[in-house]
């Protein structure tokens, strides 16, 4: 296979951790030679952990995106808000494309990106659904497409979003208010919409969706809290602590970058004391909701409901596929999938295999695909920006019933946001 050669834009999480570790990995299969990142610290890290010439780091996207191309791919990673734009960008100046989801957090850019994979089909572009890389989807995959236990008739999915996660990134963090991001659904979802799709291999045609910010706000706020968690006389019993979140519990170790590139424990602390991760989850601007539940019809009358919801002590999705003849339940985060036919005396337990790296193992796996793809001119991609745009409307049309308590029929829904 032939070397490629990528850069990146945005050294945050995702762009610093996710994918171009799979690189370093594997040197004969490929090398980052440029980035541009708009945080001091952050471009240093960068530079200093993947070795890169001054010459081609750049502080925003746009200076990288002025200079002939740097590289055969480039991995775009900045906020949802500005993924448009580089995108347009690059494919325009012959780069291969690994664009984060969602692709934007506006439907009509959605739209225009799914054209432009069109008009740029001899390019590589992929969206960054890592979850139809693991082994687990892919297991649940599988015994779908084998038609063991009959016909898929229904599907219950649950993202359980995980009660600190949720205070990190959708009260306090990134993605916690839509004006500025994205709704849930999107910023969240649009993996689970994705693979909804994938599982059923049907078009959705119809849904509707309830759901508000119920518990994460203002009027949750008591007298005796303040607002900041090192101020706050109930702190100890307070779940959501972002002392205990990010200095005592071990959930969130990756997630604690957010808080300062270099997370010591007095970086940490500095950040808990002044900085928007130690806010009282009760006084921040956020907006998202924190639980929404969606009924899905799908091809073939195949249903599905949806519930994502902050409040569940794991941070995991559950799944429970029901067949003609037998039935699939499966946890994510526990990494089990138990099978049982109609009938039979004795169920099946699955073990998928563990696979290093993010997401189950999915962000290599997808990284994986992308190198190939780029260095063998591989057209078949399992999340191609073509495939990824149906998950997308989805979600904004979820968000659209949640708001005007409406069924939406996706097809009018796609032809009105095209007109
Ligand atoms: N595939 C997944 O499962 C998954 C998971 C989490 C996040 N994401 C998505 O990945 C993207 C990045 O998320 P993250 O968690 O890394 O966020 P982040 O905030 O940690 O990183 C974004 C980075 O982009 C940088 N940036 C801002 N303006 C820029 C510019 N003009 N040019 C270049 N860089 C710029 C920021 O400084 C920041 O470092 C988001 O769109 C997010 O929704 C995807």
């Amino acid at each position: 296979m032939k070397k490629i050669s990528v850069s990146v834009i945005g050294a945050g999480a995702r762009g610093m951790y996710a994918y171009v570790p799979y690189l370093l990995e594997n040197p004969n299969l490929g090398e980052v030679v440029a980035l541009a990142e708009p945080n001091e610290e952050k471009r240093n890290n960068f530079k200093n952990r993947y070795n890169i010439g001054e010459e081609n780091i750049f502080t925003s996207w746009e200076k990288l995106l002025s200079k002939d191309k740097l590289s055969d791919a480039i991995i775009i990673a900045n906020c949802d808000e500005s993924h448009y734009e580089p995108t347009k960008r690059a494919l325009e100046k012959g780069y291969h494309v690994l664009l984060e989801k969602p692709m934007s957090n506006k439907l009509d850019e959605v739209i225009k990106l799914g054209e432009l994979a069109k008009k740029y089909n001899n390019q590589v572009f992929m969206i960054c659904h890592v979850l139809r890389y693991t082994p687990f989807f892919s297991e649940l995959k599988r015994i779908v497409d084998s038609k063991q236990l009959g016909e898929l008739v229904s599907i219950q999915h649950n993202e359980n979003i995980g009660y600190y996660h949720f205070a990190h990134s959708y009260t306090r963090g990134n993605w916690r208010n839509s004006d500025e991001t994205s709704p849930l659904i999107l910023a969240k979802s649009c993996h689970d919409m994705d693979l909804l799709l994938w599982l059923t291999n049907k078009k959705c045609k119809y849904i509707s969706s309830f759901g508000s910010l119920s518990h994460m706000k203002e009027e949750s706020h008591k007298e005796n809290m303040a607002n900041r968690c090192v101020d706050c006389k109930v702190e100890r019993s307070c779940p959501y602590s972002a002392k205990k979140i990010y200095l005592e519990d071990n959930k969130l170790k990756a997630s604690r970058y957010a808080l300062h590139p270099s997370p010591s424990k007095v970086n940490l602390e500095k950040a808990i004391n002044t900085g928007p991760y130690g806010r009282c989850v009760y006084k921040c601007d956020n907006n998202v909701v924190d639980h929404m539940v969606s009924i899905l019809e799908f091809e073939g009358n195949i249903t599905a409901t949806f519930n994502l919801c902050a409040f569940t002590t794991d941070c995991t999705r559950t799944i429970k596929l029901m067949f003609s003849h037998g039935e699939v339940g499966g946890n994510f985060h526990k990494n089990i999938i138990d099978v049982h036919k109609f009938g039979e005396k004795y169920h099946t337990v699955i073990y998928p295999k563990i696979l290093e790296s993010g997401h189950g193992g999915g962000d290599f796996k997808l990284m994986e695909e992308f190198v190939s793809a780029v260095s063998c001119n591989k057209s078949e991609l399992k999340t191609s920006a073509i495939t990824s745009v149906e998950s997308h409307i989805m979600a904004f049309a979820a968000e659209y019933s949640r708001l005007n308590h409406k069924v939406v029929d996706i097809n009018k829904f796609w032809d009105n946001e095209i007109q």
